[in-house]
């Protein structure tokens, strides 16, 4: 095991009967061994400097039905809410004061948001804050819609692909999507010049570890910018309400194996993983991530962008996270940056 793990961080790849034997057969010696090689291999190109990108959840209405997703448009028992312009823009404004130079705002699939309507929203923010970086994460549109908004000043796009392998996709979503579909829209973004970020859960259901070698795969080819990868939590309404959650263990395990494939990715420890352990966030900083995404939602409808259960940060004003993970971090040697943190290639 430690021989492939060597091989791992002298190499950058290992075939796929390789890495099906590194995550089929870990051991908490490699899960060591990987987390001291990813940190090595961190460290010149970002250090312990750690990126922070404030996010603002603007709408939880959603067409889609993705199985796994608290906020899946069959669930009933969600109240629905949007953000209109004015009030995005004005956390953008409070993110901004705080320090965040990056700016996340993601949402459900929420036909509200034309072209115009997100476009117009993301060049205010654009002016009022032009050191900082908008990314945008709304799901899946055409190539004009993206390229629209790319020209009204957005820089960077986060779109899971959930999964590398098409029948597993299908899986975890209603038959009306489809994966090709979601791989031509990462296709689409990175073309127009987007720095792009791609993910998946880790334990989502039916998973397998051939999925995950796929995934292992899909990192070395399409080298996303950003690479989000957190746990599966079920959500209690959900079809998924009683399926297992993923693990800290593997999700850290996997965030190391990612940063030695690809070193200078823009790796999250994401809320999803301080969600199954109190100090997910810092654990997965020691296992090679360094990006984290507090929450600069209005307090006031953070409970119902509710994709899983348990989900933190959900009553803490936006100061209170970021102050929160300034001092986490800072515990475990590490600062946060008052930066864009673009990727570092
Ligand atoms: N609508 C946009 C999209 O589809 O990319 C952005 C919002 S979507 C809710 C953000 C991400 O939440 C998804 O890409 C998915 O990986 C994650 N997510 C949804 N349900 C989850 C769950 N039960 N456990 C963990 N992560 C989940
Ligand atoms: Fe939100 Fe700690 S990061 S309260």
């Amino acid at each position: 095991m430690n021989e492939l793990v060597e091989k791992l961080a002298a190499d950058h790849t290992l075939n796929d009967d390789e890495y099906f034997d590194l995550i089929e057969h870990r051991t908490p010696e490699a899960a060591e061994l990987l987390a001291e090689h990813a940190v090595a291999a961190r460290q010149p190109i970002y250090g312990t400097t750690v990126f922070t990108r404030g996010l603002i959840e603007i709408s939880n209405i959603c067409k889609n039905d993705c199985i796994y997703c608290g906020i899946r448009r069959s669930n009933r028992n969600v109240k629905r809410y949007r953000l209109e312009p004015d009030t995005i823009v004005a956390c953008a404004r409070e993110g901004h004061e705080l320090g965040f130079r990056t700016i996340v705002l993601q949402g459900g699939e929420d036909a509200y948001y034309t072209d115009d309507v997100l476009g117009s929203v993301v060049s205010r923010i654009k002016d009022c804050c032009p050191d900082t970086a908008v990314t945008l994460s709304m799901g899946e549109r055409s190539r004009e819609s993206y390229q629209r908004l790319y020209d009204a000043g957005a820089d960077r796009y986060l779109l899971r692909h959930e999964t590398a392998d098409p029948d597993h996709y299908a899986m975890l979503h209603p038959a009306e999507m489809s994966w090709e579909h979601r791989m031509q829209c990462l296709r689409d973004l990175r073309s127009i010049g987007y720095q792009v970020g791609a993910g998946f859960m880790v334990g989502s259901p039916f998973q397998t570890t051939e999925h995950l070698v796929k995934e292992m795969r899909f990192v070395e080819y399409f080298k996303p910018d950003m690479c989000g990868i957190g746990p599966f939590i079920p959500h209690h309404d959900t079809p998924f309400a009683h399926e297992p959650a993923g693990t800290l263990e593997l999700t850290l395990y996997l965030l190391s194996i990612i940063r030695l494939i690809h070193p200078h990715v823009l790796l999250p420890a994401t809320t999803a993983l301080g969600t199954i352990d109190p100090r997910g966030r810092e654990k997965g900083m020691l296992a090679g991530a360094n990006v984290v995404m507090p929450n600069l939602s209005p307090v006031g409808v953070r409970k119902q962008y509710e994709l899983y259960d348990n989900k933190i940060c959900t009553g803490e004003e936006s100061a209170q996270c970021r102050g929160c993970l300034g001092l986490r971090m800072t515990l475990i040697g590490y600062d946060l940056a008052v930066d864009r943190g673009d990727v570092r290639l």
